[in-house]
């Protein structure tokens, strides 16, 4: 008799290989919408994160982007389980987050920090540096004694480019761009091997954004750090990121190579928003089509059946988009897409329509239409 064993048929989970720091699977996050007083019914629920795979790489920066309220920093703290998700999971580093508790949930914790948009309400006024950082070093048992975290803090405000007196000043004394140093050496302190990005450079000036975000390329070299960085801002994104998300209500729609994704965005929605920011070239900024989305953002406590960008969608067709919901599905090697057309439109063999959206092209200007392309999707989409 033969002992050989059936081979079992393998399941490999996608992208989940020894080179993958973090993998998101299927997570949803709904937050219950109660009412009445007394009985503090749940009537309904905000589909916030509504079914997210993804996954982070060692050392790369994924950029996560779309527009307010679809869901980005639901999604990083849901990875952090600093809200708890609803459904699916979280592995980091080849441990399910969700099988830890109390004292090894807080241990990983160090590994994954995160940076927040408005340094301000994130620092505590009345505390100084140094007294900012040393906390975090004593959260994870990092206070190796006066002269030893001395020369920790120094080297950590070395490496975000403020000097050693910065550490009695309290953070009222530095300007927005410094803050922001502060709190990503905050983060730093604690020698993450993820930073959780939200919005970093959002609250700063533009002339002050781009230090900011050179600073944290900087710090992933020296550090080897990985990064999630979210942003509404699909300028920030593309600078900085290997890979990009682009989330429209609560989904992941299109997912690539933040230079495949720039050079040709195959979902409607990425479209849509890469056709509003301008092109620094005169002539291709004059030929290029923009595409205008009409109607509101659809509410997150009741989105669309089917397609949720089909409210919205200028190439939607009259099956499938409205009653299917479209799965995020490998287009092209490495380009991810949620979209039942993806091909056709790729192809031409789909043209938009002018039903529920406006299509704006060369000839046709309408006085309405900006000029200057907006500078945020926020703006690109409520103009
Ligand atoms: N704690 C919460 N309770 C109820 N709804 C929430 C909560 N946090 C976020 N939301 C809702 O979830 C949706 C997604 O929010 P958020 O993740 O902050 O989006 P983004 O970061 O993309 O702007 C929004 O409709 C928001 O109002
Ligand atoms: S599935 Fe349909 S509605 Fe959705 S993006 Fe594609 S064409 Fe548009
Ligand atoms: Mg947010």
């Amino acid at each position: 008799m033969s002992t050989a064993v059936t081979p079992q048929p393998e399941t490999p989970r996608p992208d989940t290989t020894a080179d993958t720091l973090v993998t998101v699977e299927g997570i949803k996050v709904h937050f219950p919408i109660k009412r009445g007083v007394i009985l503090d019914r749940t009537v309904g629920h905000v589909y916030a994160v509504d079914g997210v795979d993804l996954s982070v790489r060692r050392g790369e920066t994924y950029g996560l982007v779309g527009e307010s309220g679809c869901g980005k920093s639901t999604l990083g703290r849901a990875v952090l389980r600093l809200t708890e998700p609803t459904a699916g999971r979280v592995v980091f580093d080849g441990t399910d987050l969700s099988s830890l508790k109390g004292e090894e949930l807080r241990r990983m914790r160090r590994r994954m920090q995160m940076v927040f948009q408005d340094p301000m309400s994130s620092l505590d006024p009345r505390q100084s540096v140094e007294s900012i950082l040393v906390e975090g070093l004593r959260a994870h048992d990092l206070d190796k004694g006066r002269e030893a975290t001395g020369k920790r803090l120094r080297t950590l405000l070395s490496a975000v480019g403020l000097p050693t007196t910065s550490l009695r000043k309290y953070p009222h004394e530095f300007s927005g761009g410094q803050r922001q140093r502060i709190g990503i050496a905050r983060a730093l302190a604690v020698e993450p091997d993820l930073i959780i990005a939200d919005e970093p450079v959002s609250a700063l000036d533009v002339s002050v954004q781009a230090q900011v975000v050179n600073l944290l390329e900087e710090l992933q070299d020296e550090f080897g750090l990985t990064y999630l960085v979210i942003a509404h801002d699909l300028a920030v994104v593309r600078h900085i990121s290997d890979r990009v998300g682009v989330m429209y209500l609560g989904g992941l729609v299109e997912e690539a190579t933040s230079d495949d994704l720039y050079a040709e965005p195959l979902h409607p929605y990425t479209r849509a928003l890469l056709s509003a920011i301008p092109v620094p070239d005169p002539l291709v900024e004059d030929r290029r089509e923009r595409i205008l989305l009409t109607g509101d953002l659809p509410s997150p406590a009741n989105p669309p059946k089917g397609c949720r960008f089909h409210t919205r969608c200028p190439w939607k067709q009259a099956t499938r988009c409205d009653t299917e919901r479209p799965e995020l599905r490998e287009v092209l090697p490495g380009h991810k897409v949620a979209c039942h057309w993806a091909e056709d439109i790729r192809a031409g063999r789909i043209r938009p329509h002018e039903v529920e959206a406006v299509l704006v092209e060369e000839e046709g200007i309408s006085p309405d239409v900006p000029l200057v392309g907006p500078a945020s999707v926020t703006e690109a989409l409520n103009p």
